[in-house]
Parts: structure tokens; sequence; C-alpha cells
């Protein structure tokens, strides 16, 4: 059985994907939204990280706390990624961060490793995939295959909007990968874009 597909359909955050998908929204606008969105999924796919009670001093007393003991990687596909990647950092600044530049080739829609930025020993317990619109699922299992030959073992993947051909292709091949999504939307259309989608999550951010 394939691992969860979660979908966060919480209100406030389906508002602000709203937003985020609508055509008049800026590149600022943009940014802050994916960040806040991704936050969002930081939180939901970092529920069962590995924690041990501790304690921590108010200025009345003593309060209960807890320390996590996981070391975090964050896994942006650039360049989609990386704006997933910078608010994660805000949110948790203490984890890596790996970069792979993978891009589609345009004919093939197939997935090209251009960047390759994993450390030589990985030294991370969870490894987050970082990738906005998981459209044919290329980048997502191509990043995967090489997190898996890295010898990553926990590994899940964040995105924002998905396809279900994407998450039917990357479930296939990954089926021990979780994904957490804002949305799954109708269909791919003959470009490889996700219907309706956003457009291009890349040029959106970063007014290309
Ligand atoms: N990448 C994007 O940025 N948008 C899509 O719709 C599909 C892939």
């Amino acid at each position: 059985m394939a691992a969860p597909v979660l979908v966060l359909d919480h209100p406030l955050l389906q508002h602000h994907l709203g937003q985020l998908r609508a055509v008049q929204t800026e590149p600022p606008a943009f940014r802050a939204l994916v960040a806040i969105l991704s936050q969002a999924l930081f939180v939901e796919a970092t529920r069962d990280v590995r924690a041990v009670p501790a304690e921590v001093t108010t200025p009345l007393g003593t309060a209960p706390s807890c320390q996590v003991q996981e070391r975090l990687a964050f896994v942006p596909v650039l360049r989609a990624g990386l704006g997933m990647a910078e608010a994660l950092l805000d949110f948790w600044p203490k984890a890596s961060v790996w970069h792979l530049g993978l891009y589609r080739d345009h004919d093939t829609l197939q997935p090209i490793t251009y960047y390759n930025k994993l450390p030589p020993r990985v030294d991370a317990d969870l490894a987050l995939v970082l990738d906005p619109m998981l459209a044919t699922g290329g980048s997502a299992m191509a990043a995967i295959d090489i997190l898996k030959r890295h010898h990553v073992r926990r590994i899940k993947y964040l995105g924002l909007i998905a396809a279900p051909e994407g998450i039917r292709a990357l479930q296939k091949a990954h089926p021990d990968v979780p994904l957490y999504l804002m949305a799954i939307d109708d269909h791919l259309n003959e470009h490889g874009y996700i219907v309706p989608g956003l457009g291009d999550a890349g040029d959106r951010q970063f007014a290309t």
C-alpha cells in the first residue's frame, strides 16, 4: 500500500492558495503566499518528528517543552523549490539545504539533472523534497531517486498543487514516500502544465 497523500484543506490555507493561483497576483505577493503555504506543509509533514521532553524557565516558573532530535534536510528542486526552502529555513534555520537542479526537457518532458549539491555523506534523518508543482512527477521521482542512491532513509514530498497523473507516477515509483499538498487539480495539458494550476511557479516567483 502506498504512503498517504495529505491535502491540507484548512479554509485559511485554501484562501491563500486561491490568491496564489490568481493571475493578477504579482511576484512579491506570490512569494509571500508560497512562504506561508510551505510553512503550513512543513508543520504537517514534521508532525511525527522525534522529540524528547524538556523544561524551560519562564519569568514565573518552569514550563514543559521539548527538544527535536532529528536532523532535517530541505531538498529544493531548482528553481521553483527555492521559495519553499527559504520559508522553511525561516521556520527551522538549522536544517541543511541540498539543492538539486532538475529541468524538464521541453520536448520529452523528462527531467535532466544539471546541479546536485548533496553532501558526500548524508547527515539527515529526514529529507523533505520541495517542489511546488507535481505535474508529470518526473522531477520529483528523479529527486527521490537521487536521495535514495545517497542512502537517505526517510523522505517526504512537499508540494503546493499536484496533477493526478503526477501523484500516480510518484506513488508507483516511490510508494514509501508520503505526499503533502495543498490541492489536487484536474489534469495536465499537452505542455505538461497543471490545469487549472497557477502557471509556471518559477516564473511567477522570480518575475521571468
Ligand atoms: N511546473 C509549473 O511551474 N507549473 C505547472 O503547471 C507544471 C509544472
